[in-house]
This record gives structure tokens, C-alpha cells and sequence, in this order.
């Protein structure tokens, strides 16, 4: 935009299209990533599509169908499931209001969302159960640290129609085959909270044990005592830690076929062999669930989960559906949390299996051979070669090096001598010898060379 002299700022009203301004002054910043979010580089991707592929065997496996759900959602949505009094939505949601007027907000998880689908497409009426997985990113605004970010990745499997508590069992059997399967060691913590009845008298006997240490609470416990007294037994702060141990347990508070469903969870999880260890004080941070609860540390972390990060979480839902207005729906579901998974595998020095090398790059000499080596690429890479192309290098040193870095077999090498007589260079890597091949016959020489398994 042309600006007026003498004027700093204003644009001169022409006319004109407008261009791109650079600014001269050396003090001008480059735009950073914002506080809390993370560029995932090439150098990652090797863990994501690790985690991914696991994901989707898994899903495979246990008959898991891909949903995908938008980013943003009404706000209302997480009011009514996560809760209003939680930390959640209290504190940590990306929320605005449209252009329109409508209250929205980047999803801080996808539970929500995923029962949200279900009623608002019918799947009610498809036959139960109804076995749904996602994966992608969850946004909170919360204190980044490591492990902790404001934009971060889950994945999640969720069964919804299916009170059995095999369906419970099930659930945890998976994300522990996942943990396994990334060669991570973990412990499931496992809680039961009951149902709304058994959950009511249990939230009294909180309510009257805390009352007598109000003034002893941190400011966010004397807002839970009356609004959400079951977070009294989840809060980390200092102050509020002591009276934990002598608070009311649920467990002693279960009706009878709450505890039934619980005892059979863990008897499941025995028979299954999955490690668990039962944590009265898990009522996790989100207020939909009931009945069983679940959080996944790694297992020598677990003693001091306090200040352990939790792996992943989960539980039962069963009055989500109805919470959101919709028909009675029961649902169990967990999500991990990517980003956490990478770096305890990173921490123990757990690498990635490693993605099939190329066996063939394609090197050129001269502009003639440039286009050649295109055509070339195309051919070859059509046939089933596991061929790398190099178009930026010209150098033969520096494509050779190229080769020897990816760990490349063979080098092709097209110049402009092979253009003119149609024929190529085969480089052997190792041998370090190479022979002139006719271009007619090289995939069948190559093939040759390298068997039908490593092409
Ligand atoms: P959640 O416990 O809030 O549960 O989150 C699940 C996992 O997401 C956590 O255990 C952690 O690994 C990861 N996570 C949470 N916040 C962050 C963060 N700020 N940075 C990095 N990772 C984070 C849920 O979201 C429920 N929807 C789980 C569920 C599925 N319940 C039933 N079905």
C-alpha cells in the first residue's frame, strides 16, 4: 500500500493493489509459535506415524470405526458434559463468540463431541454396540510445561450401547496392548464412583468430613465443597494433600450393583492380565463419567503419580447422552495423550522401527539428463521400485553422499552421455562398482539385482 510522505501510517486511499510491505527495521520480530503450541518437524514424524499405525491395527483388530469430529464445537456442548464447575471449562477453553453471535469453543476433548455425533446422526438405531475411534488435536489452556501443551494430540477409543462391564475390561485391555505394543511399561489406576444415588450419599459424607477443615482448604477446594465436593479428593495442592487420607472412600459407599460392575471390571482385568492398582481418590477431572474410572502411568511412576504425568484416562459415561438431552446411552471410552506417550519414549531411549529405506536414488549430470531422469523416476517408481529421486544436488559426490546417508543400495546414474546412447550407470554401493545398463533393459536388471523382497 503507497503511503503518503510525512504520514507513517495512514495508506494513501488509491486505487492500487495492494503490496506486500517488508519492514526495513532490523528490530522487527519474526512471528514465533504461540505459548503452549509445538511444530511437529520431519524429524518426529517417525514416532506420530508409529503411534498412528498402532492406533489403526489396533482399531482393526477390535472392529474400531474412524469418526472425526470438527475443532470447534458450541460451547454449551462442554458446559453440559465436561461440566461448569470443572477446571476444564472454567479455565481452560479456547472459547469466542462468532460473527453470528454463537458462543464456540476449540474442543478441549472429544468425548463430547463423540456422543454429540452419535445422537445427532441416529446411531442409536444401527445395532449396538457402537465402536468409535478418533485421533487429533485437543485444545486447553493450560500452564505449559513438559508434557503439558495448550494444543496437544489424543487418540481415543469409545463404546457407546454397551453396559456389560466386559466392555470396561475391554477398553483398558486395548490402550494396554497400545503401551505395549510402543514397548511402554504402565499400570492402570482404577477407581469405581458409582452411580448418581450412591454417588449422592457419598458426596454428603465428603461434604460434612471437609466442612470442619474449610478455612484449611486451598480457595478452589472451598468453591468445590459445596459446587463439585468429588474433585475435593483429586486437588494437588499442598494444603489440601493431608486430609486426604482420612476422607470417606467411595468404595465403602457403592450400591449394590454399582460394586457388582466393579468387582466384575477387575475380575476381568485379573483373567486378562492387565496391571492395575485401585485408586480411591481417582474421580478424574471431567464430570460426566460414573462407575468405573481409569488413568495409565507408567508403572515406575505410579508410586509418585502425584507428580507423575498420567499417560492417558478414561471411564464410563452412561448419563452423557441424557446430560446432552438426548435418549438414555451407556458408553466407556479412553484417550491417551500423544504428545506424552513420544516423550516417554523418547525418555527411554525407545526408538521407532524404522520405515523401509530406499533401495534406489536416481542421480543426474546436465540439464539434458534432468529431464530424462524425471521420465525415469516416474517409470521405475510406477513399477514398484523403492526409488528416491534428486533434483536439487548436481554434483555426482554430493548425490552419492545423498545415497549413502538414506542407505541406498544401488545409485543410478543418468549424464549426458547415457542420454545420448540410452543407457544407464548402476552403481553398486557396496561392491563399489558400476556397469553400463541399455534404459530397455534395467528393470528387469534391476530386478535381477535385487530380488523380488527388496525391490
Ligand atoms: P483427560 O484425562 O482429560 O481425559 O485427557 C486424556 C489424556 O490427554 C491425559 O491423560 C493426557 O495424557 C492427555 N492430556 C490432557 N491434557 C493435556 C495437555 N494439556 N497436554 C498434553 N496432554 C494432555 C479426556 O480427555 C477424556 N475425553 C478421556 C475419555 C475418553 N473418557 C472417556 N472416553
Amino acid at each position: 500500500m503507497p503511503r503518503k510522505k510525512g504520514s507513517k501510517n495512514k495508506p494513501v486511499e488509491e486505487n492500487v493493489e495492494p503490496t506486500v510491505v517488508i519492514p526495513k527495521e532490523s528490530k522487527v520480530r519474526t512471528p514465533q509459535l504461540l505459548r503452549g503450541f509445538k511444530d511437529i518437524l520431519p524429524t518426529d514424524q517417525v514416532y506420530w506415524e508409529h503411534v498412528r499405525e498402532t492406533v489403526n491395527e489396533l482399531a482393526r483388530k477390535y472392529g474400531f470405526e474412524r469418526i472425526d469430529t470438527p475443532l470447534l464445537e458450541s460451547t454449551s456442548l462442554f458446559r453440559r458434559s465436561v461440566g461448569d464447575v470443572t477446571d476444564i471449562v472454567e479455565k481452560e477453553m479456547f472459547s469466542f463468540t462468532s460473527m453470528g453471535g454463537d458462543h464456540m469453543s476449540l474442543r478441549p476433548e472429544a468425548t463430547a463431541s463423540i456422543v454429540r455425533a452419535y445422537l445427532e446422526h441416529g446411531m442409536f438405531n444401527l445395532p449396538q454396540p457402537i465402536k468409535l475411534f478418533y485421533i487429533g488435536p485437543m485444545f486447553r489452556y493450560d500452564r505449559p510445561q513438559s508434557g503439558r501443551y495448550r494444543q496437544f494430540h489424543q487418540f481415543g477409543f469409545e463404546v457407546l450401547g454397551e453396559e456389560n462391564p466386559a466392555a470396561d475390561a475391554k477398553v483398558i485391555l486395548m490402550a494396554y496392548n497400545f503401551f505395549k505394543l510402543m514397548e511402554l511399561d504402565v499400570v492402570i489406576t482404577v477407581n469405581s464412583i458409582g452411580c448418581l444415588s450412591c454417588r449422592g450419599e457419598f458426596k454428603k459424607a465428603l461434604q460434612n468430613y471437609y466442612k470442619t477443615k474449610k478455612n484449611s482448604l486451598c480457595k478452589d477446594c472451598q468453591k468445590r465443597l459445596l459446587k463439585n465436593p468429588l474433585r475435593l479428593l483429586d486437588c494437588k495442592e499442598e494444603e489440601c494433600k493431608p486430609f486426604k487420607s482420612d476422607a470417606p472412600q467411595i468404595v465403602d459407599w457403592l450400591c449394590d450393583d454399582c460394586q457388582q460392575h466393579f468387582m466384575r471390571v477387575l475380575e476381568l482385568l485379573d483373567d486378562l492380565g492387565v496391571p492395575y492398582m485401585l485408586d480411591s481418590g481417582l474421580v478424574r477431572g471431567l464430570d460426566y463419567y460414573n462407575r468405573t474410572t481409569f488413568e495409565i502411568y507408567m508403572a515406575d511412576e505410579v508410586e509418585n503419580k502425584e507428580r507423575a504425568l498420567a499417560l492417558g484416562g478414561g471411564g464410563r459415561y452412561d448419563l452423557l447422552a441424557e446430560q446432552l438431552g438426548g435418549r438414555p446411552v451407556a458408553g466407556i471410552g479412553v484417550a491417551p495423550g500423544i504428545e506424552r506417550v513420544i516423550l516417554k519414549m523418547k525418555e527411554r531411549e525407545i526408538e521407532p522401527p524404522i520405515r523401509k529405506r530406499p533401495t534406489i536414488l536416481l542421480a543426474q549430470i546436465g540439464a539434458q539428463a534432468k529431464i530424462e531422469a524425471m521420465k525415469l523416476f516416474e517409470r521405475l517408481y510406477d513399477e514398484g521400485f523403492n526409488i528416491v529421486e534428486n533434483y536439487v544436488k548436481n554434483s555426482l559426490k554430493a548425490q552419492l553422499e545423498l545415497a549413502e546417508r538414506l542407505g541406498c543400495r544401488f545409485v543410478l546414474i543418468l549424464g549426458q552421455k547415457e542420454v545420448l546412447d540410452k543407457t544407464v550407470l548402476i552403481r553398486d554401493m557396496e561392491a563399489g562398482i558400476q556397469e553400463v545398463i541399455d534404459v530397455s533393459k534395467l528393470s528387469s536388471e534391476l530386478r535381477k539385482k535385487l530380488g523380488d523382497s527388496e525391490k
